[in-house]
């Protein structure tokens, strides 16, 4: 089992809480055929039902294609465009409807409201501009936009022409975004003057131009910088334009206005995105989505899961730079046409009442944050969603396990007890929901995610690939058994990692083209009662979740050790009351240094340099050794579980085990 795993907190509730019936009746999935049309005996047919959802330019001919494994293909022979699929084919019915309501920081900026066709005149504008910058069918850009409405406009825009956007998320540091460039190959990158997050205003430009000196160390070249101009008045480094390469968007645009780009029908297997992960190396994963299976899965899962009715005014609290973003504020919500809340800066500033005066004020009935929100909003203003007129029928949870005494706060304060609960367990990977309760028609249990979805048939192996049976208590590596629409298709330039990665571990026969030898690995470490509901308790690789962001452990440790003075560095997750998981710092140092303040502020620094401020550690201890085994290999997880005040086992086959206790005086005595 894994550090996290490990480390993991068990709860043993196994309390069932039945939907509201008002909810009941008004749900889009309130009819338990849907899940008999989703037994296994009827997959992967059943998957008809999603890709009905959408508008195909040429019908597909076969459903899944396995000829390729595990480079599985879904609706092949379909042609569709996304943008065409979120946009144009509203407008007939829902032309002034608002697809985005955009809430800007500060609050006394009004809310901003896109209707479907401002959404599509943009779209249309952005994308001839893009056209003639010479961008085609699969080529790549790269985003790197704070949460306006310009980031969605940006990759419908390149939706409609077919080239694959790579959205970095817009607290990453100018390094991180370099590295994603070069790594996408992108020859354009797009980002904004500055943007505003709790209270303070950032100059978000800076970071491009190191992204572009990164990118270009590691051989890509970045032939133009578009930038918004957020602030044309107050622009933070206006000298900063470099000459022939950075160009403001609202220079450019005049030349487009009025213009529109025909939808270019893709191939339902052609990339729509690239969504950068962290995982067990330091090289970021890109993983690679597709056009048909994908949007037909967030299409699907955002109807059934999150009950989304073209009547709802839906608000999903996430980053669009995070998966969770791209598929359940943008793709899904406007696949089915719904209206989708974007909302600038944090859930508590200016206080801890601002999600629910944003409920009210708009009116806000679908409800999506994460456990660490949750928690945080719990603590700093536990009376405050009381003050507020606001009603949500559904409310979804995404990126952490959610401990039953939060769970039970968000349905009972938050929710005024007028709500359903839905968390959803899923990863960047996964493209959509793995793992959660259909809402009027599974009880909810807090602390579980539920059962798989609709179409999923998860199972649980241990160590050696035997099956952990239901029921058990006994925990093992979850996966799914099945190809699923929104599983990626490959991570970007590495389909051998892609392979070994996802499929390595369990494959029971890699030259078979039955799917059931191929059950792929969601790393996660998880518990699976006898009704089926998965308990999840944490990633088994070298990934920390922090605040629901993954960190890789290797990304962290190659930040630090850029610092000189440091020989050694290993980091680890330690539980924190708020953010689910917080990362501490270990690092040893050449012979001759000695530990100072400065150095560890050195490291602090590097790491805010190289990935960003998300990934700021919450301590950093300068230790004399690092515990090793015989083979040279630091054990992170007898760190770890000092660091938590845990057991750390038996350390004696370790090759300098008397420097567990030297840390463990030093760190404990020290929190
Ligand atoms: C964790 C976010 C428990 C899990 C959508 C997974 C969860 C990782 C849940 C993926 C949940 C996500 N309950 N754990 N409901 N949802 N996770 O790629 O460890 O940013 O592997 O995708 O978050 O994080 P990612």
């Amino acid at each position: 089992m894994s550090t996290e795993s490990q480390i993991a907190v068990h709860w043993r509730e196994e309390e069932y809480i039945q939907p509201p019936p008002g909810f009941i009746g008004q749900a889009n999935a309130a009819d338990p055929a849907l899940l008999e049309q989703f037994r296994e005996e009827n997959f992967p047919d059943s998957y008809r039902a999603y890709a009905d959802l959408l508008t195909w330019d040429t019908y597909w001919h076969t459903i899944l294609d396995t000829s390729e494994p595990p480079f599985w293909k879904w609706f092949a022979g379909g042609r569709l465009n996304a943008c065409y699929n979120c946009v144009d084919r509203h407008l007939a019915a829902n032309r002034n409807k608002a697809a985005f309501l955009w809430v800007p920081e500060p609050e006394t900026e009004l809310t901003r409201t896109l209707t479907y066709q401002e959404l599509y005149t943009q779209v249309n504008e952005v994308a001839a501009l893009l056209r003639d910058l010479g961008l085609r069918e699969g080529d790549r850009v790269t985003l790197h936009l704070p949460m306006v409405p310009e980031l969605p406009v940006c990759m419908l825009a390149c939706a409609r022409l077919g080239v694959v956007h790579s959205q970095v998320f817009g607290g990453f540091s100018g390094t991180a975004c370099g590295d994603r460039i070069a790594d996408s190959g992108s020859r354009i990158l797009i980002t904004m003057d500055g943007y505003h997050r709790a209270g303070k205003l950032s100059d978000h430009k800076a970071k491009a131009d190191e992204a572009v000196v990164t990118a270009a160390k590691l051989g890509q070249q970045v032939e133009k910088v578009l930038v918004w101009r957020r602030y044309p008045d107050r622009y933070l480094s206006a000298g900063d334009m470099v000459e022939g390469r950075d160009v403001f968007v609202d220079d450019l645009l005049p030349r487009h206005r009025g213009q529109r780009v025909d939808p270019v029908p893709m191939p339902a297997e052609a990339p729509l995105f690239l969504m950068y992960s962290s995982g067990t190396t330091g090289r970021p994963k890109g993983c690679q989505h597709s056009t048909g299976g994908y949007l037909a899965y967030v299409a699907g899962t955002s109807k059934y899961y999150q009950d989304i009715h073209p009547t709802d005014t839906y608000w999903c609290a996430a980053d669009i730079g995070w998966i969770t973003g791209h598929s359940y504020i943008v793709y899904g919500p406007l696949a089915l046409g719904a209206t989708s809340v974007l909302y600038e800066g944090v859930p508590t500033h200016p206080d801890a009442g601002r999600c629910w005066r944003i409920a009210e004020r708009l009116g806000v009935n679908i409800f999506h944050t994460a456990p660490t929100t949750i928690r945080m909003l719990r603590k700093l203003g536990p009376d405050e969603p009381a003050r507020y007129a606001y009603h949500f029928k559904h409310m979804t949870t995404v990126g952490e396990p959610i401990e039953p005494e939060v769970w039970r706060w968000y349905h009972d304060v938050v929710g005024k007890g007028e709500a359903v609960v839905v968390d959803t367990w899923w990863m960047t990977e996964t493209g959509g929901f793995l793992g959660a309760t259909l809402p009027a028609l599974q009880p909810m249990k807090p602390g579980s995610c539920g059962p798989g979805v609709l179409g999923i048939y998860p199972v649980i192996y241990d160590e050696e690939g035997n099956v952990v049976e239901r029921g058990s208590g006994r925990a093992g590596n979850v996966c799914i058994r099945n190809p699923w629409p929104g599983v990626l298709q490959t991570i970007w330039g590495q389909p051998d990692r892609f392979v070994q990665l996802y499929y390595g571990r369990y494959c029971r026969d890699a030259k078979s083209t039955d799917w059931h030898d191929w059950p792929f690995l969601c790393g996660d470490g998880a518990v699976q009662a006898a009704d089926g509901y998965l308990r999840i308790l944490g990633r088994i690789d070298d990934v920390i979740n922090v605040a629901g962001h993954r960190l890789g452990t290797k990304e962290l440790e190659s930040a630090a050790l850029t610092v000189p003075e440091v020989a050694e560095a290993a980091a680890v997750p330690v539980i924190d009351e708020l953010r689910g998981r917080v990362v501490e710092m270990y690092v040893a140092l050449n012979p001759g240094k000695e530990p100072s303040q400065e150095i560890e502020d050195k490291v602090t620094h590097a790491i805010d340099q190289q990935i960003g401020k998300i990934a700021r550690p919450h301590a950093v201890w300068i230790v004399p050794d690092m515990p090793k085994t015989r083979s040279g290999k630091i054990m992170r997880r007898v760190i770890a579980a000092v660091s938590n005040f845990a057991d750390v086992g038996d350390v004696t086959t370790l090759a300098n085990p008397e420097i567990v206790e030297k840390i463990r005086r030093q760190v404990q005595s020290a929190k």
